[in-house]
């Protein structure tokens, strides 16, 4: 284990720590085990029982007051966690949000207003392609924050202020608990800002301080699910292709189960909008085929609905994900797995986790090394 060693000083659960894997067979298993103390730490550094305090925000209430336009730059999973943060933050701050991978970004020469507010998010701290994206915005003289896990990164020193996620070493080249704290980190974010610009309604806040307060035992109930999804990961894990599918925040989790189960895998796994499959993807869906449907947002759910029946028509294996209020998809799955029930803002957090744990399991059946892919880096300082 003396091989794998973390780039820079992470904060949370007592580190620096030394890279053990405490039983589990992969530090992978271990750090998604870990997301319930990872959220609760990082939880722990900005939430009262009351209300949110950023006190490493400190621009002027009048600027946040002004913003016009928030940017997410990112790369791979960080870019993911942008995606279900979006929302958020257009729902709460009632500000426009565009999301971007950070090697377009850069050359895109992007229209940015000057009172616009930039979020960088990397794990690591030290990705190049972020690192240019935020350089180019520094030098246009708009505000910058980071999200990162790493203490003194060259993220974090440049960026004009940062809030760190707690959580802990990942060692594991595919990014799990980093992803769930980034979101956590997005939504107490959104939060904050939506408070000091007055646009979230007091039930609303009140109610996602009780969510958030809740999920990391919510996480924790799902992670005892581990068994059956280990089962059904095992029963897929032959096949060569797996489609996500989901509509809204659950496209956006979509994205990230398909990138992690192709990472570690080798499947070929896509994501697609549940919307979008007639337009074309429908082509590759044949009589076999697993889908993997998330359908936890309850404004879309009809229309998922729709969609993962089309799909079924067409011979595909229906693996839902989905809620307890979910109803319909019980009937139209082959497979259900269900998730608390908790604000629809929050869920990503919950419904990503038995899509790590499917991606892991499938991984471990087909013989992969696991916690470094082929190919892949933990910090990927090239352009
Ligand atoms: O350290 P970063 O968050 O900037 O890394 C960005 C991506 O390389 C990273 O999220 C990658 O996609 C994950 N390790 C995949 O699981």
């Amino acid at each position: 284990m003396g091989e794998i060693t973390a780039v820079n000083t992470i904060l949370g659960q007592g580190d620096p720590t030394p890279a053990e894997k405490l039983g589990y067979d992969h530090f992978m298993l271990k750090e998604i085990h870990e997301q319930p103390q990872a959220l609760r730490d990082t939880m722990g550094m900005w939430l009262t029982g009351e209300s949110v305090f950023l006190r490493e925000i400190d621009f002027q209430s009048e600027k946040i007051r002004t913003l016009e336009k928030i940017f997410i730059i990112a790369c791979g999973t960080s870019y993911h966690a942008g995606l279900v943060g979006r929302e958020a933050l257009e729902k709460l701050t009632g500000l426009p949000v565009e999301v971007d991978i950070a090697s377009e970004f850069c050359y895109r020469d992007p229209i940015i207003p000057p009172n616009s507010l930039i979020i960088v998010i990397s794990q690591s701290g030290t990705t190049t392609d972020t690192l240019v994206a935020m350089q180019g915005c520094l030098e246009r003289g708009v505000k910058v924050i980071a999200i990162t896990n790493a203490v003194n990164s060259t993220i974090s020193k440049k960026a004009h202020c940062t809030l760190y996620t707690r959580a802990g070493s990942e060692i594991a080249i595919a990014a799990t608990k980093s992803y769930v704290t980034q979101i956590l980190a997005l939504i107490i974010l959104a939060l904050h800002l939506g408070a000091v610009r007055k646009t979230i309604e007091e039930p609303q806040y009140r109610g996602l301080l009780k969510g958030l307060n809740a999920l990391p035992h919510q996480v924790q109930q799902l992670l005892e699910q581990a068994g059956d999804i280990a089962e059904l990961a095992q029963r897929y894990a032959t096949h060569e292709h797996i489609f996500f599918i989901g509509r809204g925040l659950d496209y956006a989790v979509a994205r990230e189960g398909a990138l992690k189960l192709k990472e570690i895998s080798y499947i070929h796994a896509e994501a697609c909008a549940a919307g979008e499959l007639k337009h074309g993807t429908l082509a590759l869906v044949t009589q076999g085929v697993p889908i993997i449907a998330l359908a936890t947002q309850p404004h879309v759910l009809a229309k998922t609905l729709d969609n993962i029946r089309t799909a079924k028509e067409r011979g595909a294996r229906i693996i839902a994900v989905g809620t307890a209020q979910g109803r319909g998809l019980r009937e139209l799955a082959h497979h259900l797995i269900e998730i608390p029930t908790t604000h629809p803002l929050l869920s990503p957090i919950l419904t990503v986790l038995p899509l790590q744990l499917f991606a892991y399991y499938a991984a471990v059946k087909r013989g992969c090394d696991v916690d470094k892919p082929r190919n892949l880096t933990k910090s990927v300082m090239t352009e």
